[in-house]
Formats: structure tokens, C-alpha cells, sequence
């Protein structure tokens, strides 16, 4: 079940840590918000070690539709009504600054790098397009209303914003990784002050950064209360149209799509990790009757950390962890959020100040409705009985059949059929998980 980045480019590898090792900055997590923090850290000679427990960019940047957009479904008016223009207008200024980011790396790189229209369509809520609309007005943001979207999905109308992008993230992470300083194979398997202690070695550090997609230490930040996870489902079909742009519904619950080469990606069967779902089914009978002369050549899933402002948290990992940094919670957006979290964790760690550190800290204002969600999932899940127990927190598992898979409602670990960890925070497999 490779994605169409992993069957189509061969990552390098690394070896795996031995021995006791010290370092300026050790970065837990070798995915792309591990590895760009690594990039431009080095940059400024900074001394730098990755931790990946398995190969980089083996988990959701190595399955992901790799959009670059500051267009995040429909956030501009909800952040407008619900935090207010100042968030709303910092939220849009970071995303853009990413972005410029990528388009000045990316111009020295071979990733398939290529400007498209981004597109918010909506099946049947006019209302809520005009919204964001006048919202992105507001904040200063050039947008404007299509009503002749290029995908076979019968709609009112898409939010368009021009000039946004896309590129194949494993080229792209190919060249930045060859410079930097990486072990592979080594999980974490405990914190001890600032040293990470693995199977076969141990790094201390000045400062840790934790990007391990979802944060694993639980004794501090809440993180168990603050993120939940997403699974979705891509199909990449041959043959089919070019739309030419990247799309999305804004309900959070059908398609997105976009090209890669002669390929045409679609994306949907969105549902908490943990639920039941239609995996890729839906997608196929869609491509079926839409696309009928086009033919799959992969399928494959992503899983996503989903905070509960639709803010990314990067920054501090909590109030009292003085050295300790970490970056999660990029709502599908991951790309865009890798890159943000490394313009603000390198300002962070080399004593800059930035605009942006409070918008995006970890330990902002958690009230909100998400957490009442969160916290009856678990509880209900805590409470159901159930011999496959999750290793996190203690909740019960459920069987996904078409995966295979035993994935876990609360916070989305997943293992496999034997009980080996396949997705975190759970920090280890499942022992005598078949008994
Ligand atoms: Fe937290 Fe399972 S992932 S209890």
C-alpha cells in the first residue's frame, strides 16, 4: 500500500544510532516538520541530530496529497467568528510566509514543484462560501467566487484563491535530508531529562524537538486532550481528467483532488481513526462512474493529527518544559505546517523574536467544543470492555477490517495483527497481544 511518492522515489537510508552521542538540538520525528527544522537549523550552523523510529518520511508525509496552500478548507471566517481578525490575519500572514519559503527552496530543487489555483467547493451551502469570501476580504487576502470548477462533482460554487502549489514531497525531501545528520531505526523509548534514550544508544541535547506527529510524552502539554486523529483514503487513477487545480469540499467530509504528472489524485472517507468507515470504497465507485476508462495504479491512507482550534500547535511543548519544543495538529495541512513549524521552532531555538509565536503556541486557550468530543471518546472508550487494550492510555481497541489493523478511537494509534505499533502515540507494541 505504497503511495505514489513512495513507489515512485527511493529515499536514502541511515543508520541506526549506537552509543551515547551530544548534540545542540535533537529533533524526535523524521518527517518533514523534523526534517525542514533540521535544514534551516543547519543552515545557521547549528549542530543537529534526527531520531526516526523507523525511515524518514515513513509516516504521513510520505502518504500525503502534498498541497502547499494557505487556503485550509473554509478557516478564515470560522477563525474570524471564533477567535477574532488579528488571529484570523496572522493565521493567513504564516501560511503565506510558508509558502514563499517552499517556492525560494523549491527553486533550486527537482520536486515537481508547480504553481495551481487552489479551489473550496461546496456541494450545497452558497452561505458558507460567501462568508469565507467576505472573511478573506477582510484580512486582505485576493480571493474570488468560481462557479465552473473542473471536477465531475455537482456543486454551488468554490472559494478560489490563485497561485497556490504542489510537488512531490519525497524528491523534495531527498535533497534536503542529504546534509543532515539522521538515524534511522531508533525509537525513543524514553525521555530522561534531555537525554532521548533508544534500544542501542542515547543523545543528549541542548534542546529537544519533538515532531513525531503526534507528541509522545504524556506527562506534560495535555496532548491527549488537545489532539485527536483522522484517517482519509487516496486513490491514484490513470487515465482519468487533469483538473487542474486542488481541490476540496468544504464539509470536511467528501473529495479533494488534485494531478501529479499523468496521474489524477482523489482523496475522501474522512472519519475519526478508530471509527467505522468506507475506506476507499466510496472513492472507487466514484471513479467508476465518473472516470470509466480510468485505471488505479495505487491506493493508500493518511492519518492526521487534528487539534482543537484547527490551529496547528507548535512551539513550547508545554508552560514548563523549558527546552523542550514540538510541532503537531496540522489539520491535513501538513505540508504547509511542516515548514511553518521550521521558520518558527529554528527563530525559537537561535533567540529570534517572531510575529507569530503566540498565534500558534501549544499552550493558547484550550476551552473550546473539540475537547468535550475528545473527552467522552475517551471515556467511553476507557470504559468499554475489550481484552485488545491500547498501550497509550489504556483504551479499548477496534478492529479494522480492511486495513487490518487494531486502531484505537482515542488518540489513533494503530497496530497491526500481531500488535506491533504501526501509527503513535502509543510509545511501544502490544506484548503478548494474541495470548
Ligand atoms: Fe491513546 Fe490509544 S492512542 S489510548
Amino acid at each position: 500500500m505504497d503511495s505514489i511518492w513512495q513507489s515512485t522515489v527511493e529515499l536514502p537510508k541511515f543508520s541506526r544510532l549506537t552509543g551515547k552521542k551530544k548534540t545542540d538540538v535533537l529533533i524526535i520525528g523524521g518527517g518533514m516538520a523534523g526534517l525542514l527544522t533540521a535544514y534551516m537549523l543547519n543552515q545557521e550552523g547549528t549542530d543537529c541530530i534526527i531520531l526516526e523510529k523507523n525511515k524518514i518520511c515513513s509516516g504521513t508525509t510520505g502518504n500525503t496529497t502534498a498541497k502547499i496552500t494557505f487556503q485550509h478548507g473554509l478557516i478564515y471566517s470560522q477563525l474570524l467568528k471564533n477567535e477574532g481578525i488579528y488571529t484570523a490575519k496572522k493565521y493567513l500572514e504564516a501560511n503565506r510566509t510558508a509558502l514563499k519559503k517552499y517556492e525560494k527552496i523549491c527553486s533550486n530543487i527537482e520536486c515537481d514543484f508547480e504553481y495551481k489555483d487552489s479551489y473550496i467547493y461546496s456541494l450545497n451551502n452558497k452561505n458558507k462560501l460567501e462568508a469565507e469570501l467576505s472573511a478573506l476580504g477582510k484580512i486582505g487576502c485576493r480571493a474570488e467566487f468560481s462557479e465552473n470548477i473542473k471536477i465531475p462533482v455537482k456543486n454551488v460554487g468554490a472559494v478560489k484563491i490563485p497561485r497556490q502549489a504542489q510537488f512531490n514531497p519525497l524528491k523534495f525531501a531527498v535533497d534536503i535530508s542529504n546534509k543532515l545528520n539522521i538515524y534511522e531505526n531508533s525509537f525513543v523509548r524514553e525521555m530522561r531529562g534531555n537525554t532521548a534514550v533508544t534500544d542501542s544508544g542515547a543523545i543528549t541535547a541542548d534542546h529537544v524537538i519533538v515532531t513525531t506527529h503526534f507528541p509522545f510524552i504524556n506527562k506534560h502539554g495535555s496532548y491527549f486532550l488537545k489532539l485527536y486523529q483522522n484517517r482519509s483514503y487516496i486513490i491514484a487513477l490513470e487515465n482519468a481528467d487533469d483538473v487542474d487545480g486542488i481541490y476540496l469540499d468544504e464539509s470536511g467530509m467528501g473529495m479533494s483532488f488534485r494531478n501529479y504528472k499523468q496521474y489524477l489524485l482523489i482523496g475522501g472517507g474522512a472519519h475519526r481513526t478508530g471509527t467505522k468507515s468506507s475506506c476507499w470504497n466510496g472513492l472507487r465507485r466514484f471513479a467508476d462512474i465518473n472516470y470509466p476508462n480510468a485505471r488505479e495504479i495505487c491506493h493508500w491512507a493518511a492519518q492526521d493529527c487534528m487539534s482543537l482550534d484547527n490551529m496547528p500547535y507548535i512551539g513550547r511543548y508545554s508552560k514548563s518544559t523549558v527546552n523542550l519544543y514540538t510541532a503537531s495538529g496540522f489539520n491535513k495541512w501538513g505540508m504547509t505546517g511542516a515548514m511553518l513549524s521550521a521558520i518558527l521552532l529554528s527563530d525559537m531555538i537561535m533567540g529570534r523574536k517572531n510575529e507569530f509565536f503566540k498565534t500558534f503556541s501549544p499552550s493558547r486557550e484550550f476551552l473550546k467544543p473539540q475537547l468535550l468530543v475528545n473527552s467522552f471518546e475517551s471515556t467511553k472508550n476507557l470504559l468499554t470492555i475489550s481484552k485488545k487494550r491500547c498501550p497509550h492510555l489504556g483504551c479499548a481497541l477496534k478492529w479494522n477490517r480492511d486495513e487490518h489493523s487494531w486502531d484505537c478511537p482515542c488518540h489513533g494509534s494503530r497496530f497491526d495483527e500481531m500488535g506491533k505499533v504501526l501509527d503513535n502515540p502509543a510509545n511501544g507494541n502490544i506484548e503478548n497481544f494474541l495470548l
